[in-house]
C-alpha cells in the first residue's frame, strides 16, 4: 500500500455537487450483491461550474453508469483506488450507477456485511463508500428512497431507515421491501438490514400526542432479552422531550440486534444498529453493569436523532460535536433516573484513567483535531468523553437555564444542517451573553492540564489565600500551551465545624459552594473573613477535566472523607487517601522492605462500614480501592508488579483487620428478592460484591465459603460473575477451575455469557493468564473475525497489568501477533487493540524495549492506514 496521506481541516471546502434525493436499490446476494443508485445531483451553490464530480468508492466493480439517462462510455469517467471522477456534468443531473459487492467477504464490518445469516450495514464514519459510488461526507445530505430485495425464505425481514412504503413479491421466491425517509440525512446515517428476525413491538405517544411504533429486532433466541431496552428506550424518549424538549420524528423507531458489530452501537436515522451486547440483557446473564450499560447507551442513540442527526457534523473534525454532546446527554440521562453521584464517580474514574492516559500518550489529540489519517481512529475517549466533559463545563458556565435556551437556539437555526462547533458554542455565547472565546481552546488544545494549588491561612487577618498555578504539558505537534479557561468549583471546610463556611471573595459573597475561573496562568484568591481554617475541597464534582494537585496531609484527606459536603469530592479524599498509602506500599515492595498499613486508612474504612448511610452505591464506591490502572497512571514510572503487590496488600490488611465488619455488611445486603436492575437492589448487591472481595482477599475458609455459595446459588449473574471472579482470580486453582468449567458448561450455547467467560479467566493474575489465552483462542467459540470476542479474550488479556507486561515479552508478542492477523480482517479492531503497546514510554527500559520491537515489527507489515497511523506515531 502507498503511504497513506493525512487530512487537514484547513483544507476544507464545500462539496463540489450535492446529492438532493438518493434512489437506492439491493439485490441481496452473499457474494455479489448489486446495488443500483440514482443520485440526484447538482452544483453547490458557492462552487464554480465546470469542476469535475468525484464520488468515493472503495472495493465495487461497477457494472454500469449514466448520466441523465445516457450510459457514459469508457472515455467519459475515471476509476480510481479511490473512486470515481467525471470531468464535465451539467449544473443539475441524475447519475445512474450499478456495482457489485460481496458482502461475505467483509469482515472489516464497514459497508454492508454478513453476521451469521444476516446482512447489514454500518456507514459512519466512510462505509458508504464501500456500497456505492457516493460524495461519502457528512455535509452532503439527501432524502432516501431504499428498496431492498432479497431471498423471501432466508431473508423474511427487509429494513431501512425510514417508513415502508411499499412491498411485495418477487419471481424465484424472492420479495421486496421499499423505505423512505422523509429527513434529509448524510449516508453515514444510512442502514439496511436484512435477515430472519423477530420483533418485539410497543409504543409510544410523544408530547405533541404523536403515535410512534417502537420495534425490537433480534434473531429467535434472544427474543426474552428485550424488555429492559424497551424499557429504557420510553424512558429516554421521555427524557428528552422533559429535558431538552426535543420529540422523535418518525413514526418507527427500530433497533436491531447484531452479533458482529465494531463498536457499541449506530444511530442510524430510523434504525438503530446494535452490538448485540449493547442491547440484550437478561438477569440470568447481564450483570448490573450491563443493564445499566444498555441503558444508556440505547439513551445515546436515540439522543442522536437530535444531536447529530436533525444536526449534525459538516466534517469529521467536528465529530465531537455530535459525540461530547450526546455522551453529555447520556451522561445526565443516567444520573437522572440512577444514582446520580455513584454516576459521576464512574464516569470520571474512568475518564482519569483511561482518557487521561490517552492524552499523556502518543496519540494524543485535541477535542477538534486538526489533521488526521484515518477517521476511524478518532472515535476516541477524547472526543467523546472529553468532549462531554467541556459540554458539562459549558452547561456549568452559562446555568441550566441558559444552556437550555441555546441547545434550542442550536436545533432550530441549524435543522437539517451540517454544522461546525464553533456553531454550537456561538449559540451558548448567545443564549448567555458571555464570552466563550477563551474557552474555545478546550477544542483546539490537547493535553491534560495540571494545576498546583497551595493555600495559606492567616489567623490574624482571617483570611485564606488560594493560589492556582496551571499548566498544559506539550503534547506531539503542540509543543506551547495557553493558559485555558478552568471553573473550579469549591468550598472550604472549617476544621473547627466540619460545614463549609461562607465565601467572600473581592467583597462578594459567593455562598458555600462556588465556582472561581482561573483564567491566567497564575491566580490569587483571598477569601475574607473565615473565622476557622479551612480544608479546602477543590474541583467539587469534577468541574473541569484537569489533574488538580494539592498538598493535602492524610489528616486533611480523613477530614475530607469525613465532613465535605460534596459526595464526589469525599470520595475523592478517600481515594487520595489510598493512592498516599499505596505510595509508600510501592516504593517498600521495590526496595524489599517490609510493608507496613496505614492505620489512617484502615480506620477511614472502619468509619465507612459502621457509619449508618442511606446511600449503599456511594459506600461500594469509597469502599473500593483505586484500579491497578489508576495507580500506575499517578506513578512517574510504572511497576506493575509493586503496585499489584502493594493494592493486594492493602486489600488483605483491610479485609484482616476488618473482617467481622465486612462480614456484616454482606450479610446485611444478602437478598432473596427477585431480580430487578434498581437502584436500590443494585446498590445493595455492589455493596455486598465489594464486601465480599475483602472476605475472598485472604481466602479464609470462611470467605471462600461464602463465595462458593454465592456463584452456586445462580441468583443473578451479577451475583454470579462477581463470585467466579473471585473464585478465579484466587491463588487456588482447585476453586477456579471447577466453577469455570460449570460456567462454561453451563452457558456455552451463549455466544455473549461466553465473553464474559473468556475476560474472567485471562484478566486472573495468576501467572498461567498467557497460556489461558492461546488456549482459548482456538476455543470454538471464539473467533478472531468477531470482534466481541477478540475484545473479550485479547483486549482483557491486554488489560491484565501484571501478565501483559511479562518480562520476557510473550505478552507483547501475542498482541502483536493477534494485531498484525486482525491488520487485514479488520483494521479498525487491530489499530483500537494496539493502544496498550503505544504506552511504552510509562515502562522500565526492558519493557520499553520489547514492547517497541513488536511495534517494529507490526510496521514491517503492509499496513492498512489505521494500524499505519497508529504505529506511526507510536513510534515518532
Ligand atoms: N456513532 C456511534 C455512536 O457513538 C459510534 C460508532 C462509530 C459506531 C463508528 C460505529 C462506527 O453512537
Ligand atoms: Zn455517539
Amino acid at each position: 500500500m502507498s503511504t497513506p496521506q493525512a487530512i487537514h481541516l484547513s483544507d476544507y471546502r464545500p462539496p463540489a455537487y450535492r446529492v438532493t434525493h438518493t434512489e437506492l436499490t439491493f439485490e441481496l446476494d452473499p457474494s455479489a450483491t448489486r446495488v443500483k443508485a440514482r443520485l440526484h445531483l447538482e452544483r453547490h451553490p458557492e462552487r464554480e461550474a465546470g469542476e469535475a464530480l468525484e464520488l468515493d468508492g472503495e472495493q465495487l466493480t461497477l457494472k454500469s453508469i449514466a448520466l441523465d439517462g445516457q450510459v457514459l462510455g469508457e472515455d467519459e469517467y475515471r476509476l480510481t483506488e479511490q473512486g470515481l471522477r467525471i470531468e464535465s456534468v451539467p449544473a443539475s443531473f441524475l447519475l445512474d450507477t450499478e456495482v457489485e459487492i460481496s458482502p461475505e467477504e467483509n469482515t472489516a464490518l464497514e459497508g454492508l456485511y454478513r453476521s451469521g445469516g444476516m446482512f447489514c450495514t454500518q456507514c459512519e464514519a466512510e462505509g458508504f463508500r464501500r456500497i456505492t459510488f457516493y460524495p461519502d461526507r457528512p455535509d452532503v445530505m439527501a432524502t432516501f428512497s431504499t428498496t431492498v430485495v432479497g431471498d423471501a425464505a432466508s431473508l423474511p425481514v427487509l429494513l431501512s431507515n425510514g417508513n415502508p412504503v411499499e412491498r411485495g413479491e418477487l419471481p424465484n421466491g424472492r420479495h421486496f421491501v421499499t423505505w423512505e425517509d422523509p429527513h434529509p440525512k448524510p449516508c453515514y446515517l444510512f442502514a439496511l438490514v436484512a435477515g430472519d428476525l423477530n420483533k418485539v413491538e410497543d409504543r409510544f405517544t410523544t408530547m405533541s400526542g404523536r403515535d410512534v411504533t417502537l420495534q425490537i429486532w433480534v434473531e429467535e433466541e434472544n427474543l426474552g432479552k428485550t424488555d429492559h431496552a424497551m424499557a429504557s428506550l420510553k424512558r429516554a424518549m421521555r427524557w428528552d422531550e422533559e429535558t431538552y424538549g426535543r420529540e422523535y420524528d418518525l413514526d418507527l423507531f427500530m433497533i436491531v440486534a447484531v452479533n458482529d458489530f465494531n463498536m457499541g452501537a449506530m444511530e442510524n436515522k430510523g434504525l438503530n444498529i446494535f452490538n448485540s451486547a449493547a442491547v440484550l440483557t437478561h438477569p440470568d446473564t447481564a450483570t448490573d453493569a450491563a443493564f445499566q450499560r444498555v441503558e444508556g447507551i440505547v439513551a445515546h442513540e436515540y439522543f442522536h436523532n437530535w444531536s447529530g442527526n436533525r444536526v449534525t457534523c459538516r466534517d469529521w473534525f467536528q465529530l465531537s460535536l455530535k459525540e461530547g454532546f450526546t455522551v453529555f446527554r447520556d451522561q445526565s440521562f443516567s444520573a437522572d433516573v440512577n444514582s446520580a453521584p455513584v454516576k459521576r464517580i464512574e464516569d470520571v474514574s474512568f475518564f482519569r484513567t483511561a482518557q487521561f492516559a490517552e492524552d499523556a500518550g502518543p496519540t494524543a489529540h485535541p477535542v477538534r483535531p486538526d489533521h488526521y489519517i484515518e477517521i476511524g481512529n478518532f472515535y476516541t475517549l477524547t472526543i467523546y468523553e472529553k468532549g462531554a466533559e467541556i459540554v458539562r463545563m459549558l452547561r456549568n458556565l452559562v446555568g441550566w437555564e441558559a444552556f437550555r435556551r441555546g441547545s434550542d437556539l442550536y436545533f432550530s437555526r441549524f435543522d437539517g444542517q451540517a454544522v461546525t462547533i464553533e456553531d454550537f458554542v456561538t449559540c451558548m455565547a448567545e443564549a448567555s451573553g458571555q464570552n466563550l472565546d477563551q474557552f474555545m481552546l478546550w477544542y483546539s488544545q490537547a493535553g491534560t492540564p495540571e494545576i498546583d494549588a497551595h493555600g495559606e491561612y492567616d489567623y490574624a487577618r482571617a483570611e485564606y489565600r488560594l493560589i492556582l498555578r496551571q499548566r498544559t504539558p506539550a503534547t506531539p505537534g503542540q509543543s506551547d500551551k495557553q493558559a485555558l479557561h478552568i471553573p473550579v468549583r469549591l468550598g472550604l471546610v472549617g476544621t473547627k465545624s466540619g460545614r463549609d463556611l461562607a465565601l467572600t471573595l473581592d467583597g462578594e459573597s459567593l455562598g458555600r459552594d462556588a465556582v472561581i475561573h482561573l483564567r491566567e496562568d497564575e491566580q490569587e484568591f483571598v477569601f475574607t473573613d473565615l473565622a476557622e481554617a479551612p480544608v479546602p475541597s477543590l474541583a467539587r464534582g469534577f468541574s473541569a477535566p484537569v489533574k488538580l494537585n494539592f498538598p493535602y496531609s492524610r489528616e486533611d484527606l480523613a477530614f475530607l472523607l469525613a465532613n465535605d459536603s460534596d459526595g464526589f469530592n469525599r470520595w475523592d479524599a478517600g481515594q487520595r487517601l489510598a493512592l498516599l498509602a499505596l505510595d509508600d506500599l510501592i516504593a517498600a515492595h521495590r526496595n524489599g522492605v517490609e510493608k507496613v498499613m496505614d492505620n489512617r486508612v484502615v480506620d477511614a474504612f472502619r468509619t465507612l462500614l459502621t457509619s449508618d448511610t442511606d446511600d449503599k452505591a456511594v459506600l461500594a464506591e469509597m469502599l473500593t480501592l483505586p484500579s491497578e490502572a489508576y495507580i500506575a497512571e499517578q506513578q512517574p514510572l510504572v511497576d506493575v508488579d509493586a503496585i499489584h503487590a502493594a493494592r493486594q496488600f492493602v486489600k488483605q490488611s483491610l479485609a484482616v483487620t476488618l473482617r467481622d465488619e465486612f462480614l456484616a455488611v454482606y450479610q446485611a445486603n444478602l437478598d432473596d428478592v427477585s431480580y430487578a436492575p434498581e437502584p436500590d437492589q443494585i446498590a445493595a448487591r455492589s455493596l455486598k460484591n465489594v464486601a465480599l472481595s475483602y472476605l475472598m482477599s485472604i481466602e479464609d475458609e470462611e470467605g471462600v465459603a461464602l463465595t462458593q455459595r454465592q456463584f452456586e446459588a445462580e441468583h443473578n449473574m451479577t451475583d454470579v460473575r462477581h463470585a467466579l471472579t473471585l473464585l478465579t482470580h484466587s491463588s487456588r486453582d482447585d476453586l477456579a477451575d471447577p466453577a469455570l468449567k460449570a460456567f462454561g458448561q453451563k452457558w456455552a450455547h451463549d455466544p455473549l455469557v461466553m465473553d464474559q467467560w473468556f475476560s474472567i479467566q485471562v484478566s486472573r493474575p495468576q501467572a498461567d493468564a498467557l497460556e489461558r489465552v492461546k488456549f482459548l483462542m482456538d476455543h470454538p467459540a471464539f473467533s478472531l473475525t468477531n470482534p466481541n470476542k477478540v475484545r473479550a479474550l485479547i483486549g482483557a488479556f491486554a488489560q491484565n497489568r501484571v501478565n501483559f507486561h511479562r518480562l520476557d515479552g510473550e505478552g507483547y508478542k501475542l498482541l502483536a501477533d493477534v494485531v498484525i492477523k486482525l491488520n487485514r480482517l479488520n483494521p479498525e479492531i487491530a489499530a483500537r487493540l494496539i493502544t496498550p503497546l503505544t504506552r511504552w514510554a510509562r515502562y522500565d527500559e526492558t519493557r520499553q524495549e520489547l514492547m517497541k520491537a513488536e511495534l517494529e515489527r507490526i510496521r514491517a507489515e503492509d499496513l492498512s492506514p489505521n494500524v499505519y497511523e497508529v504505529v506511526e506515531k507510536a513510534l515518532a
